[in-house]
C-alpha cells in the first residue's frame, strides 16, 4: 500500500517516527511531509533531528506548494494521509480549508478527493475551538484520534504505549499489525 505521512509540531512526534519505522517494517510506500515546528518540537523534547530519524522515504517540502502530493489527481494514488502528530494549528487549518502549507493543503486534498484522512490530535485539554475543529472535520470524513494510550492491554514500557497508539493509527485505516493485544473479553 502507498501513505504519505505528515508530521506536524505537537508533542509525540515519536508517534510519528513509530508509524513510520512500522510502515516501512510492513513494506508499504510512504511519502514523507515534516514541518518546520515539527522538526523544533523533537529537538527540544528529545535533543534529536527528526529527519535523521525518517530515513528511506521521499520527502517533500512543506513550502511546495507545487508538489505533486498537492494535486487530487496525484494524491488518489494513495491509500491514506496521516497526519501524526496533528498540532491544533494544523486542524484549524483543515478545518476552515486555509492553506498556509503543503501538510494543510495535502490534508484538504484527501477530504475532497476522499482519500482516508487520519489526524492524531494532541493537545491538552481541548478548548470549544479544537473540538468544534474536530468536529467539523470528523464530518466532513476525517478519523480524529487522540494521543491517548490504554492500560487494558497491560504496558510495561513507554515503547508499549506508543505502539498502542500507532496501532491504533493502523486500524483506522485497516492495516493488519502486531502492535498491541486486542481486548478478547
Ligand atoms: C516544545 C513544544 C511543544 C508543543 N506541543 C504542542 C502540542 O502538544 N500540541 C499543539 O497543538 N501544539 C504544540 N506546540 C505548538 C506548535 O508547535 C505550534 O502551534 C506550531 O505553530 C505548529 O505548527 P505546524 O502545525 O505547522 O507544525 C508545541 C510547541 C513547542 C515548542
Amino acid at each position: 500500500m502507498r501513505f504519505v505521512l505528515c508530521v506536524t509540531g505537537a508533542s509525540g512526534t515519536p508517534y510519528a517516527v513509530r508509524l513510520f519505522e512500522v510502515l516501512k517494517e510492513l513494506g508499504h510506500e510512504l511519502e514523507l511531509v515534516v514541518s518546520e515546528h515539527a522538526r523544533l518540537v523533537h529537538e527540544r523534547e528529545l535533543g534529536r533531528d527528526l529527519l535523521k530519524e525518517l530515513k528511506g522515504a521521499r520527502l517533500h517540502d512543506e513550502k511546495n506548494m507545487a508538489s505533486p502530493l498537492a494535486s487530487g489527481s496525484t494524491l488518489i494514488k494513495y491509500d491514506a494521509v496521516f497526519i501524526v502528530p496533528c498540532s491544533t494549528s494544523t486542524l484549524a487549518h483543515l478545518a476552515h480549508g486555509t492553506n498556509a502549507n503543503l501538510i494543510h493543503r495535502i490534508g484538504e486534498t484527501a477530504l475532497k478527493e476522499r482519500v482516508p484522512l487520519v489526524l492524531l490530535v494532541r493537545e491538552m485539554p481541548y478548548s470549544e475551538v479544537h473540538l468544534k475543529n474536530m468536529l467539523t472535520l470528523v464530518r466532513a470524513g476525517a478519523a480524529v484520534l487522540p494521543a491517548s494510550p490504554a492500560f487494558y492491554h497491560g504496558p510495561k514500557t513507554l515503547q508499549d504505549m506508543i505502539d498502542f497508539v500507532v496501532g491504533k493509527l493502523l486500524d483506522a485505516v485497516r492495516v493488519e499489525h502486531h502492535l498491541y493485544k486486542r481486548w478478547s473479553g
